[in-house]
């Protein structure tokens, strides 16, 4: 996608290294970080400078190449190494899926490293592939609300979190067929949560968003409800860090209770996600996905720019009221309206799913493509 003009990926080699956009600058400065190592890949993902599904995913992809290189061909030091990718957060199951693929592409290769690094390219192109392809075929969702409004009135769209293409290599999952709307000319306007406590929405789906032109409203997490209740919702597209075989979808902490407003509505509730999101050894969300909790100081702290454009911690109560921060929960598939995936929509049933990736009937690890 275009920043200032010019095209960025979210991931990209350089050299011997790897470049990020550091994602904890955002929106107020644009900053490239550069990965060297395991180490700096682990922390990268740890301390969300890399953040979302697909690029936690393409990271540790990355991170397989440095550990390919640092393993000098040791199969015990190889999978330490691959372990230490693997400890760094639990939910987007992206990351086991991509570091068992480079696993499978290093152990049988001539040339561990080389493998590795064609390994990584091609893990990130299928990332922003499979995002493009979900763009297309989310587009006619929004084609088909705009065909009921009158005047030009533009299609709300309510969305959680972010996954836009700063979640991903590139484009995103759910805005992906926002950004294919908006392109092809038909008005949009989307709802952007602001996604306590790190407040991803307010800080990278708004930031994406009016880096594109896409018009947009930051509101706080607890407004969609009423925006709902009042008809100014017309459709929910949230992305997912894991979902089941059946359809139940782990996604940013908050989703669930979009989804319980979206149903007494009867707005409909979509998510988009690529293929290496679905966990097709899971059935149920809710007993058999991890749940990351995080520190609770990311709730207790917020930073953001003072008036003179600093950039400030505040604290936001005090330091004896604990704080918890369980950062995901998971939305049973009765209130998911569809699934968008690359290779088109479904119901979130596993009939639905298995229909469209009927290679993955007998439950093996991931599809792939
Ligand atoms: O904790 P994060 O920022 O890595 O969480 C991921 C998310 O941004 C959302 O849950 C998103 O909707 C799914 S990832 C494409």
């Amino acid at each position: 996608m275009l920043v200032d003009g010019q095209p960025y990926r979210t991931i990209w080699p350089h050299g011997d290294s790897v470049r990020i956009i550091d994602q904890r600058h955002l929106p107020f400065r644009f900053v490239i970080a550069e990965l060297r190592s395991v180490s700096d890949t682990a922390t990268a993902i740890r301390e969300m400078q890399v953040r979302g599904a697909g690029l936690i995913g393409a990271a540790a992809a990355w991170g397989m190449w440095f550990a390919a290189r640092e393993s000098g061909g040791d199969e015990s030091s190889l999978r330490r190494l691959a372990e230490t990718l693997f400890a760094t957060r639990p939910t987007a199951v992206n990351l086991r899926w991509a570091i068992d693929r480079q696993l499978a592409a290093i152990q049988s290769a001539a040339d561990p490293v080389e493998a590795a690094h064609a390994s990584a390219m091609a893990i990130a192109e299928e990332d922003a592939q499979a995002c493009r392809q979900i763009g297309e075929h989310g587009l006619p969702l929004i084609r088909a609300i705009a065909e009921t409004k009158h005047d030009g009135k533009p299609v709300q769209i309510l969305t959680h979190c972010n996954a836009g293409w700063l979640a991903f290599v590139d484009y995103g999952s759910a805005t992906a067929p926002i950004y294919a709307a908006h392109d092809s000319g038909i008005p949009v306007h989307v709802w952007v949560d602001e996604t306590r406590p790190r407040n991803q929405g307010a800080r990278l789906t708004a930031w994406e968003l009016s880096r594109h032109g896409v018009p947009h409203t930051v509101i706080p997490d607890n407004a969609g409800g009423h925006l709902m209740q009042h008809g100014l919702v017309d459709l929910v597209i949230t992305g997912s860090d894991r979902t089941t075989r059946t359809g139940d979808v782990a996604n940013k902490i908050g989703t669930y209770l979009k989804a319980l407003a979206a149903k007494d509505n009867h707005v409909p509730f979509y998510v988009a996600l690529p293929s290496s999101t679905f966990d097709w050894t899971a059935r149920n969300g809710i007993t058999e996905i991890p749940i990351e909790q995080r520190s609770g100081e990311e709730v207790r702290w917020l930073d953001g720019e003072d008036a003179q454009g600093e950039i400030i911690a505040i604290r936001l109560f005090e330091e004896h009221s604990p704080a918890v921060n369980y950062a995901f929960d998971v939305t049973p598939n009765r209130l998911v309206t569809g699934l968008i995936t690359e290779r088109g929509q479904c119901p979130a049933t596993e009939e639905g799913i298995l229909q469209l990736f009927p290679e993955c009937r007998a439950g093996r690890a991931n599809s792939g493509t």
